[in-house]
């Protein structure tokens, strides 16, 4: 269901532009992989209600959680998988994922997903597995800002290893180009639609001053800010995000409404307001993905639906199922 419309959607919205490819199939109900929605249903059948008791919690406290647990599903999925790898501390042979350039000082969350795992091991000990919970989590967070709702395939097992250099390699940097960033979602399986539905992530939550410096003062080396940058609001980001010092300062991804997952994110992308230069180069350097952003910030359903469907996509990235991998007892280590 949630593809067809898609594909109706994408067929009379882009007609022009749109390559066949951008109407392919999502892993609408996990079709591809054995994840399925009702997987915890006979062996824990609260674990969904407890999920998201946690979660409301957690982002009633602060509002921002919500975001920074989205963002940890994505830089779990992009990184062997959606497997948890992303929360295993350092020791016992394992290096941190957590110590990576996208997720040092930026990464956060864990403490709730700990929260989570302790509710969940108490209600049924060894059943609900790390990496299930983070896609909770993250449709949890979505849905409480406001965004939509969808049927999570759960079943994922956790892994025993992580990877630094997955870690560093796999997940885009705000300052990759358009080409590159478009090349790493691709190889996790992901197409244009993906990213830029996904890119609307950055309707909620906040960036470090040291993630876009670069744009106020020296995009290209020549000593000027980044031309796709409106100069009222590049003013502005100078004021709180100088050219040296404050790099931990934080700013609103999408400064019109922080904290309700809508589409308003687009809409600024349209006025050079995007934050980020991996937000802006959505509108710059490819004209499909520019179709994408125009017709996500005309409707915001239609935003909302490719949101959901494609991250149900991307939380099929290589599941372990089956044999393979475990059910942590302790989200941050590995099984003894
Ligand atoms: C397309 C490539 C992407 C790039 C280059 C990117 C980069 C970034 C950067 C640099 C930040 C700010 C980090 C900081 O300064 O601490 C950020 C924040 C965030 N990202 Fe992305 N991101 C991308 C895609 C995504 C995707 C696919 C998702 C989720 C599905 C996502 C969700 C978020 C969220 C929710 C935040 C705010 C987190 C918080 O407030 O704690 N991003 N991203
Ligand atoms: C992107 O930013 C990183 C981290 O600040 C930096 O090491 C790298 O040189 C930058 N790359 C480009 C192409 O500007
Ligand atoms: C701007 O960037 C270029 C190339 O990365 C560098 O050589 C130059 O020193 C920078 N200028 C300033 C003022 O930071």
């Amino acid at each position: 269901m949630a593809v067809s419309i898609r594909c109706f959607f994408m067929a009379i919205t882009l007609l022009a532009f749109a390559p066949l490819s951008l109407c392919h199939k999502g892993y609408g109900g996990g079709g591809g992989s054995s994840l399925y929605p009702q997987y915890y249903e006979k062996s824990c059948p609260r674990a969904l209600e407890i999920v998201r008791f946690e979660v409301a919690k957690a982002v009633a406290k602060e509002a921002r959680m919500a975001a920074s647990l989205l963002r940890l599903a994505f830089h779990d999925c992009f990184v062997q998988g959606c497997d948890a790898s992303i929360l295993l501390d350092s020791g016992n042979g394992i290096t941190s994922e957590k110590n990576s350039n996208p997720n040092r000082k930026s990464a956060r969350g864990f403490n709730v997903i700990d929260d989570i795992k302790a509710a969940l091991e108490k209600e049924c000990p060894h059943t609900v597995s790390c990496a299930d919970i983070m896609q909770l989590a993250a449709r949890d967070s979505t849905h409480l800002s406001g965004g939509p709702f969808w049927e999570v395939p759960l079943g994922r097992k956790d892994s025993r290893s992580a990877s630094l250099s997955g870690s560093n390699n796999n997940i885009p940097a705000p300052n990759n180009t358009f080409q590159t960033i478009l090349t790493k979602f691709k190889r996790q399986g992901l197409d244009l639609v993906d990213l830029v539905a996904l890119s609307g992530s950055h309707t909620i939550g906040n960036s470090r001053c040291t993630s876009f410096r670069q744009r106020l003062y020296n995009q290209s080396g020549n000593s000027k800010p980044d031309s796709t940058l409106d100069q009222y609001y590049a003013a502005q980001l100078r004021n709180r995000c100088p050219r040296s010092g404050g790099d931990q300062n934080l700013f609103f991804l999408d400064f019109v409404s922080p904290k309700k997952f809508d589409n308003s994110y687009f809409k600024l992308l349209l006025a050079n307001k995007g934050l980020l230069n991996s937000d802006q180069v959505l509108t710059t350097k490819s004209e499909a993905s520019l179709q994408l952003v125009k017709a996500y910030a005309e409707n915001n359903e239609l935003f909302l639906q490719h949101f959901a469907s494609s991250m149900i996509k991307m939380a099929n990235i290589s599941p372990l199922t089956g044999s393979k991998g475990e059910i942590r007892k302790n989200c941050r280590k590995i099984n003894s």
